[in-house]
């Protein structure tokens, strides 16, 4: 199926364009193509705009000086919120549509905060309550708010590949990545490098990372080992082997095969959420095993360095994931996570806004086209 006959196909209700890639036959497609061993999406193949920067989608391909000026400039946008001011007006007049075709809470609000925080109007879409509903392709949607005079797009989509393909489509806006599918989820991936730039004193190289969880299916993995690697950081996995991609060193990280093994003086921990959505009957055998295998404990966390920080992207499964003392405990960074996620984000809208060519929008050019 090509690009055009993509755009023309109607929207099964709630997955947009793209229908939802089942566990056996979804994968992962990187920016460049590669795709890990993985199996396709089925995506249109096609130039990514990794390097425009109107549309922020991956961060693989972004080079170490490229990612330490957004942990840089994300800082400045978290100094300037931390000093309580009113909203600014960088983003005056500038329309900022958030498009979740798929749940959320917390990127989706924080988003919205920062857009707001920016002084831009911001309009939530979802596919529940519009059009996707009665067949309208999500690409004809996204092209009103285009018409309308919409300057960015955040997308989040079940489907790998859908926010490059769109930015690929569209005209003038830009398209910032909110999680799409087993892909990329690039604004968690920045606000986790933020958060280790302040408990590592700005160091990533030769620190020590672990991922414990669902890694097959995590789009937060793929853009935390993505971003760590540039930087230097020695990033282990661990998890149930069946939710391990067989090749998964090819994303440029090793493979422990228990937790306590690979906790061992680390610098930070990552947890991942199990992903029921996405996984196929038969992946775990019970919840409560994963717990007594992969879950962190007070026991195992102290195995860490002494400085070694907790980390998790929202949303927890407490007890299964994190007991309660680790998710509340000292070594816990989970709600920094969250607010340095409106400080990234306020620098991400700012950048790609800055790089629309007509941030304001509605021109008889475009609606005409
Ligand atoms: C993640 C997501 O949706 O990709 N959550 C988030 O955005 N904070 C992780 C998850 O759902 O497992």
């Amino acid at each position: 199926m090509t690009a055009e006959t993509l755009a023309h196909a109607p929207t099964p209700p709630g997955a947009g364009i793209f229908s939802t890639p089942s566990p056996e036959t979804a994968g992962v497609h990187s920016p460049a193509g590669r795709s890990h061993g993985l199996p396709a999406t089925g995506f249109p193949e096609g130039r990514v705009p990794a390097a425009d920067p109107r549309h922020f989608l991956a961060l693989e391909g972004l080079s170490r000086e490229q990612l330490i000026a957004l942990i840089d400039a994300s800082a400045r946008e978290r100094a300037w919120l931390t000093l309580g001011e009113p909203n600014r007006t960088d983003l005056a007049g500038v329309t900022v549509v958030l498009a979740f075709i798929e749940d959320s809470t917390r990127t989706r609000t924080s988003f919205e905060i920062a857009a707001q925080r920016l002084g831009a109007n911001v309009v939530v879409f979802s596919s529940a309550a519009s059009s996707l509903n009665k067949g309208e392709t999500l690409l004809d949607t996204v092209r009103l708010f285009e018409a309308m005079g919409a300057a960015l797009v955040v997308v989040r989509h079940p489907s790998s590949g859908a926010p490059a393909w769109l930015a690929r489509q569209l005209g003038t806006m830009g398209v910032l990545n909110a999680g799409d599918g087993m892909h990329e989820h690039p604004t968690q991936g920045l606000l986790d490098l933020l958060t280790l730039h302040d408990a590592w004193d700005g160091r990533f190289d030769g620190r020590r990372l672990v991922i414990v969880g669902d890694i097959a299916h995590s789009r937060v993995a793929r853009s935390a080992i993505a971003g760590l690697a540039t930087l230097g950081t020695r990033v282990t996995v661990c998890g149930p082997g069946t939710l391990l991609p067989a090749d998964v060193e090819q994303l440029g990280c090793e493979v422990a095969g228990s937790l306590e093994q690979a906790l061992d003086g680390v610098d930070a921990v990552l947890a991942l959420r199990i992903q029921h959505e996405r996984m196929a009957k038969g992946l775990l055998p019970s919840l409560s095993e994963y717990a007594g295998l992969w879950g962190l404990t007070p026991e195992r966390v102290a195995r860490m360095a002494p400085h070694g920080v907790v980390m998790h992207p929202g949303p927890v499964n407490r007890g299964i994931e994190l007991a309660h003392e680790v998710a509340d405990g000292p070594r816990s960074r989970i709600l920094a996570q969250v607010a340095n996620g409106v400080a990234v984000r306020c620098a991400l809208l700012k950048r790609c806004a800055d790089a629309v060519r007509r941030p304001h929008g509605f021109t008889i050019e475009v609606a005409a086209r």
